[in-house]
């Protein structure tokens, strides 16, 4: 990734607009603190008078739709929100990426469309399963992660061990920012490492409030006398060492996510928010050029371009349509505005786009390189599909993954039929899962495939609260599917030498390929047949 420079044949004022967005998700496992980070981060934005409002969103659901009572069930969030907000200049989008357990295909594509990650990492539990999965991803996209220890307010792991576990764990150099004093209840305030000054925290009723901070340095009579001695020596002697020891604060290095800067503090509290956001507002990057085949997108070159990486219908009960949410790459989005949706070559007026915030939308008028907008009433949209001004313009960004588990999913109504498959047709085209289809089934049931088996009880859920058709989940025996070369026909595999079990199906564009029952019939079949090249992903 290259950083957004200066051009003579860019514009200025797109440049400078350009410059001051931010595009970024939280990862976390589940529990960490994401939820309450991103609320705090609302309140440190002025987005939000109180904080509150985005976890009082947990109990507002069953307000708003039956799926989301699956999220309240679970204490999940199975679908993702852009909050939108301007802080010192900066505009902030903050794309947030479900927090299941389960691996979601959902959860990596919004990962594509964002320029950084803010980590967050329970200082009692260190690393989790699911911040290391999130964290691959963003490792393979290159692009920098801020890494914030949360809940200091409870009895923490050692900083010193933390620190050593990113480095360990992750293979990820780690520059401590900042350093707590103390931890649990005597955790009180953290040392600033680049200012060399120490910002102690009040707590406030329930943190609704930004905490109030007094700042020392670090020698100063001030801290000494709040502090108890023996934590003021622990606190020297590791500051102490920390300079003589670790990685240096090198931003070249955080830029391509090779290094971390790490923050110590306490969402709940609102101890460290302050520093953090500030920090990243001034480290993170501004969207940076895209390479597409030859051509390098500007991010302030006059010609519009943008990719959907989310599709979701129903998002709202009030609006019951389609949003297809599209990362802004280049130049200047205006409503009304005439595109090329690159797959297809047809050109659209793009009249009905929102913004939003949470769930709230707004009419959107005008946005730039960064932002997020949500069009409705594109039938046709898919994710990955690139609408641009310029008509060749395909952007590749969309990982496809490769599944792992199989469902037929039944009616149990024939009354409920028509609504089955209307509803199913709506969530196949969102990519809620993936489909196959048998080659000898003129009815094209689909097979259902998910990297996640939650992936299905959400089609479950959405069917039965957005559609009205209940359903059956009939979980099949497969462990894997291929690809096959496009060419690839029941009379051209008649010569393959193929163990029982395996299953030639097409996927939703037509491709082939191949289902396995299980890794050994995979391991014979890919030995017996070397000239069938079998692939994870469709064929290009
Ligand atoms: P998530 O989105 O990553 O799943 O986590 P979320 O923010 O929902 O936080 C999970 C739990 O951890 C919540 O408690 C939250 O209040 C708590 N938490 C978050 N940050 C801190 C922190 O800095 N210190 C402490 N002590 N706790 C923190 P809960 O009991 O599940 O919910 P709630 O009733 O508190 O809302």
């Amino acid at each position: 990734m290259s950083s957004a420079a200066a051009s003579p044949s860019l514009s200025p004022k797109l440049q400078s607009e350009v410059n001051r967005r931010r595009t970024f998700a939280i990862i976390s496992h589940p529990d960490a603190g994401k939820t309450t980070l991103t609320e705090k981060f609302l309140l440190y934005g002025g987005a939000l008078q109180l904080a509150g409002s985005v976890t009082a969103r947990k109990s507002q659901r069953a307000t708003a739709s039956d799926w989301m009572e699956l999220e309240k069930k679970r204490g999940i969030s199975v679908s993702s929100t852009v909050l939108q907000f301007e802080y010192h200049d900066c505009v902030i989008n903050l794309l947030d990426t479900p927090g299941h357990k389960d691996f979601s295909e959902d959860t990596y594509r919004v990962l594509t469309a964002v320029d950084a990650a803010v980590m967050v990492i329970d200082a009692g539990k260190g690393i989790e399963s699911q911040t290391q999965k999130l964290f691959e991803v963003c490792r393979q996209r290159g692009i920098p992660i801020f890494t914030f220890i949360n809940k200091m307010d409870r009895p923490a792991r050692d900083p010193l061990e933390l620190m050593d576990e990113i480095e360990r764990v992750l293979s990820l150099h780690a520059y401590a920012v900042n350093w707590p004093l103390g931890d649990g209840k005597a955790f009180c305030g953290v040392f600033d490492r680049i200012d060399s000054l120490v910002h102690t925290y009040e707590r406030t009723s329930h943190g609704s409030s930004r905490a109030p901070v007094a700042v020392h340095g670090a020698k100063d009579d001030s801290l000494r006398n709040m502090l108890d001695p023996d934590l003021y020596q622990r606190f020297s002697d590791e500051i102490e060492m920390l300079d003589g020891a670790g990685a240096t604060f090198d931003l070249p290095q955080i830029l391509d996510g090779e290094l971390t800067p790490v923050f110590f503090g306490s969402a709940a509290n609102n101890f460290g928010v302050d520093m953090l956001l500030d920090a990243f507002l001034k480290y993170a990057p501004p969207p940076s050029d895209h390479q597409v085949g030859e051509k390098t997108i500007h991010p302030a070159q006059p010609d519009f371009s943008g990719f959907i990486f989310k599709i979701q219908a129903n998002l709202d009960p009030k609006h019951r349509d389609r949003l297809a949410f599209i990362r802004i790459c280049s130049g200047k989005f205006e409503r009304d505005m005439n595109v090329i949706h690159t797959r297809t070559g047809r050109k659209l007026r793009l009249s009905s786009s929102h913004k939003l915030f949470g769930r709230e939308r707004e009419t959107v008028d005008e946005a730039y390189a960064g932002d997020v907008v949500g069009i409705v009433g594109h039938g046709d949209f898919q994710i990955g599909d690139t609408l641009a001004q310029d008509p060749d313009l395909q952007y590749q960004e969309i990982p496809r993954f490769c599944p792992e588990h199989f469902a037929w999913l039944h009616s149990t109504s024939s009354a409920q039929t028509k609504r089955y498959r209307e509803g199913l047709d709506q969530l196949l085209q969102e990519g809620v899962v993936q489909s196959f289809y048998m080659r000898d089934n003129a009815q094209r049931l689909p097979l259902l495939a998910a990297v996640g088996p939650l992936q299905f009880e959400v089609v479950q859920a959405r069917l039965e609260s957005e559609y009205g058709a209940e359903t059956r989940l009939e979980i099949t025996s497969y462990e894997a599917v291929r690809w096959l070369p496009k060419e690839t026909t029941v009379a051209s595999l008649s010569t393959a030498v193929m163990p029982s079990g395996i299953t030639f199906v097409s996927d939703a564009a037509d491709q082939p390929a191949l289902l396995f029952p299980d890794s050994w019939a995979l391991k014979y079949f890919t030995e017996k047949n070397p000239t069938i090249p079998l692939s994870t992903s469709p064929p290009k």
